[in-house]
């Protein structure tokens, strides 16, 4: 991407910044923002272009994006079983798309930074006190009290630490053949055992290692890049402060790249094309994601286009739209729309978790399992209907086995959602539910006719984020 002349890591301040925390102590907030400027970055700029250009292919139906993890990471769930869940979850998640779709799919986390959180109203009621709302672990803490409620610079340190501490055990778990095609034994999580879709799986695993073993056989060797997985990190880009102090110049390259992940995205609350984020976004070299939905205007995302997607850079700009089951078949079409005149690529991405979101009775946040599908295949049907290509899923999911979203083959209820309700924020999909959508969404896929097995076995050599 060519620098913009008239754009800087920090432009962003000259215009209205929507949910950023307002801290007490201006020095300490210096302070950890200088640290932070000073530490090396969390990922580079090689690693960040390749996964431009699969998202490039994605965007062509050469690839397919799965992106996925918690709403809001915590700095407590830095854990081996947490992280290890999560990949396993992806891992087979992807396994199943690649089978059926006969599709490279490209493995981007919402993890190793997705510690923000955009909040509708700055103040909640706990406990019948008034109180700062919780922004995520990056800026405040969850507990129910004034002074846990505060925005702590230091929290922006410890963030990083833990994107850092997270993002090394990927790299050494992929390194090490954690993620070997040869081996799904090795990403199994226990309870498949016992999961009604275990059979159907497990027929999947070994229909893929015939075919990996006769690539083998014809090739008349081991196909070394199977022993290897990449994974990519993303989280909203939504501290500026954070994002800004990480955004630099790399030898070799023009522009500036945000480095605290490969895969920023502009949320919905924060997609306003006056606004600081858009600003701050146009300017740097990272494939972005927005967010689209039932407040994103026709005329909103033209601007958005001109601002973000100047130059049509393939791989540049993914659109996630998230408008819930009942909202897709008449807010997408006109988007869809939008992107055809304006003459661009993008890739499309649905989201179908946040315009899905509903409360209990009890006052719970959960999701239905029916209608998080009902969203998806309805997105399938319209981008055929028009002619475009749905291109990725992005899911807010766990490989553990909590109770957040309601459905799913063991027809979990709301009252079922007391058993093991842990999200601070939105409910995730648990790991057999996960898996189960991958598979529902992987019968509708289907192969494309252009697509044999061994294109989406046989991936071009690319850079993982190890090297
Ligand atoms: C999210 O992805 O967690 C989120 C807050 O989404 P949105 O900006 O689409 O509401
Ligand atoms: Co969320």
């Amino acid at each position: 991407m060519s620098p913009r002349s008239d754009w800087s890591p920090d432009s962003w301040r000259s215009r209205p910044a929507l949910q950023q925390p307002v801290y007490g102590d201006r020095k300490a907030l210096a302070r950890a923002v200088a640290e932070l400027e000073r530490l090396p970055p969390l990922v580079t700029s090689w690693e960040i272009e390749s996964l431009k250009s699969q998202l490039a292919d994605a965007a062509s139906g050469r690839a397919f994006l799965l992106q996925g993890g918690d709403c809001a990471e915590s700095l407590a769930e830095c854990t081996s079983p947490a992280i290890t869940a999560k990949l396993k979850i992806l891992l087979q998640m992807s396994l199943v798309l690649v089978f059926a779709s006969r599709r490279r799919v490209i493995r981007v986390g919402r993890f190793a930074g997705q510690y923000a959180k955009p909040r509708s109203a700055d103040f909640e009621e706990v406990a019948g006190a008034r109180l700062p709302s919780y922004r995520g672990d990056l800026i405040n803490r969850a507990g129910a009290s004034a002074a846990e409620r505060a925005a702590d610079p230091e929290l922006l340190l410890r963030a990083y630490e833990r994107s850092a501490l997270t993002l090394n055990f990927i790299r050494a778990l992929v390194d090490g053949g954690f993620a070997d095609l040869h081996h799904p034994e090795y990403w199994d999580l226990g309870w498949v055992e016992h999961s009604p879709l275990a059979a159907e799986y497990r027929r999947m695993v070994a229909a893929l290692g015939e075919s990996l073993r006769f690539m083998e056989t014809l090739a008349g060797q081991p196909v070394a890049e199977m022993n290897r997985v990449d994974f990519y990190t993303s989280h909203e880009g939504l501290h500026l402060l954070y994002e800004q102090a990480q955004t630099r110049r790399v030898p070799h390259r023009e522009g500036w790249y945000d480095l605290t992940a490969h895969f920023p995205w502009i949320g919905m609350r924060t997609s306003d094309p006056e606004g600081a984020h858009a600003e701050f976004f146009r300017g740097i070299a990272n494939p972005i994601a927005l967010k689209v939905g039932p407040a994103t205007t026709p005329e909103r995302l033209a601007r958005l286009l001109d601002l973000l997607h100047p130059d049509d850079e393939p791989g540049r700009l993914t659109l996630v739209h998230r408008f819930g089951a009942r909202g897709i078949a008449a807010g997408l079409p006109p988007l869809l729309e939008t992107v055809r005149a304006s003459g661009k690529n993008v890739l499309w991405c649905c989201d179908p978790m946040h315009g899905n979101t509903e409360t209990t009775g009890s006052g719970r946040k959960t999701r239905r399992f029916d209608d998080i599908l009902g969203e998806l295949e309805q997105a399938f049907e319209l981008h055929a209907a028009h002619g475009t290509r749905l291109g990725g899923v992005q899911f807010e999911l766990t490989g553990e086995n909590v109770t957040e979203c309601t459905g799913g083959a063991r027809g979990l209820t709301n009252d079922g959602l007391e058993r093991d309700y842990r999200s601070q924020v939105d409910p995730r999909l648990n790991y057999e539910q996960s898996l189960e959508m991958a598979m529902r969404i992987a019968r509708r896929m289907g192969p494309e006719s252009d697509q044999p097995a061994d294109a989406a076995l046989g991936s071009p050599p690319r850079i993982a984020p190890t090297r």
